[in-house]
């Protein structure tokens, strides 16, 4: 990636009919897979325009800058999508240009739904026993857009014994609502693997110790689920869901919970996927540019050493190409991993002798040749 790039804007009048897709590498691992989930996308054929940002701890700590002027306006303007690997670099302790740069594009281009697919490619990735790909085969939808990330809250007498923090949890009945019904029509719309219909939706929270949110959670969950009578409306509560999630995966189809939650969880269900190498999002505001990301982080202590999996940056990268039409390509991808598996064509995380360059080139060779 040229890290020299600049931001760049397009003339009004001059928007392109093929999709263009912002590509923003980020910190750490992100810069190792981000470009062969961009080498798989080239491989696949989708006619799609990539333009690079150099956004992330590198710029910041050059020019103090997390994200230029007018930069979430032109990233809405000007692209269909938005490719993004990671943020978090030990050098940036605030971790601000994180904040900044990743919350800054879920807040501020309200990209209220974090789809969060959990598959199981293939048995051998999963440390339950007796587990098959069939057994794990659900999404977590996790609102994006408030909860405890606002950072509504303060430090009052801070240094002092007296020191007060407070971290406030909101709630908007917009925010809610919409992430619910986002999930009923996720689970009417979406099969599962193996074709068949998607039937529940699990509304998973804190309600019996955090009783005002969760009291609004529940009383707008009982109001869209009546008006989906098709679908079975279940509830759990937060701690006996990780529970559950690795005794019995099976049990899961749709997941809807808030930001929090939903962030923690998602990582327990990578563990069910390989771990988080596998685990693919998108943040979705449907008829907007959403954003795509691995589940991931920056992973400092193996970044720059040709370690990291690359598998789920491609297959957010697949997960991008789907949401922009791009399916059959999506669908080779997909296939094309599962391949790699297979035939243990990856990095050490999962078992295999690659490291990231090899595994990404491998899977782009295989995808260019379907
Ligand atoms: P992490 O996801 O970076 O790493 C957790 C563990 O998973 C580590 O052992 C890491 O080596 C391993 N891992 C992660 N991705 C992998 C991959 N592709 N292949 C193989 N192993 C992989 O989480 P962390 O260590 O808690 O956080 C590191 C930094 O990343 C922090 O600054 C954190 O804030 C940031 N972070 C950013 C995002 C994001 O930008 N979306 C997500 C999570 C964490
Ligand atoms: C994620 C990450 C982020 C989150 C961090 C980096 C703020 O963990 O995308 O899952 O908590 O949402
Ligand atoms: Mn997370």
């Amino acid at each position: 990636m040229d890290s020299k790039k600049e931001t760049r804007t397009q003339e009004p009048g001059t928007r392109q009919t093929k999709h263009r897709i912002a590509v923003i590498p980020g910190d750490g691992i992100g810069q190792e897979v981000i470009p062969q989930a961009v080498k798989v996308i080239r491989a696949s054929g989708a006619d799609v325009e990539l333009t690079d940002f150099d956004w992330g701890a590198d710029r910041y700590l050059l020019d103090q800058i997390t994200v230029p002027p007018d930069g979430f306006a032109m990233l809405g303007r000007d692209f269909d999508a938005i490719l993004v690997g990671a943020f978090g670099d030990l050098r940036v302790k605030t971790n601000i240009h994180a904040k900044e740069i990743l919350l800054g594009m879920r807040f501020k281009m309200d990209l209220y739904a974090n789809v969060r697919p959990v598959r199981l490619l293939d048995a051998s990735l999963c440390p339950l026993k007796g587990v098959e790909p069939k057994d794990v085969d659900f999404v977590v939808l996790r609102e994006n857009t408030e909860g405890v990330y606002t950072d509504a809250g303060g430090v009052f007498k801070q240094g002092t014994p007296d020191e007060i923090a407070t971290q406030e949890d909101i709630n908007t009945r917009k925010g809610v609502e919409r992430i619910i019904r986002y999930a009923f029509q996720y689970c009417e719309r979406h099969t599962k693997l193996d074709g068949s219909p998607r039937k529940t939706v699990l509304m998973c929270d804190k309600s019996n110790a955090m009783t005002h949110a969760g009291s609004l959670w529940q009383r707008v969950f009982k109001e869209v689920s009546g008006e989906y009578p098709q679908l079975t409306a279940q509830h759990m509560y937060v701690d006996a869901l990780c529970m559950h999630m690795v005794r019995d995966p099976r049990q899961f189809d749709v997941i809807v919970t808030n930001n929090m939650f939903g962030d923690i969880i998602t990582d327990l269900a990578a563990g069910l996927q390989g771990g988080l190498g596998m685990a693919a999002s998108g943040n979705i505001h449907p008829g907007k540019t959403s954003m795509f990301e691995p589940v991931h982080g920056s992973a400092p202590s193996i970044a720059g050493k040709n370690l990291a999996n690359p598998f789920g940056a491609i297959l957010t990268a697949a997960m991008m190409l789907a949401h922009l039409g791009f399916s059959s390509e999506a669908a080779r991808i997909e296939a094309t991993v599962l391949e790699a598996i297979r035939q243990k064509k990856t990095t050490q995380d999962i078992g295999g002798p690659l490291g990231t360059r090899e595994a990404g080139e491998w899977v782009a060779t295989k995808v260019s040749r379907s």
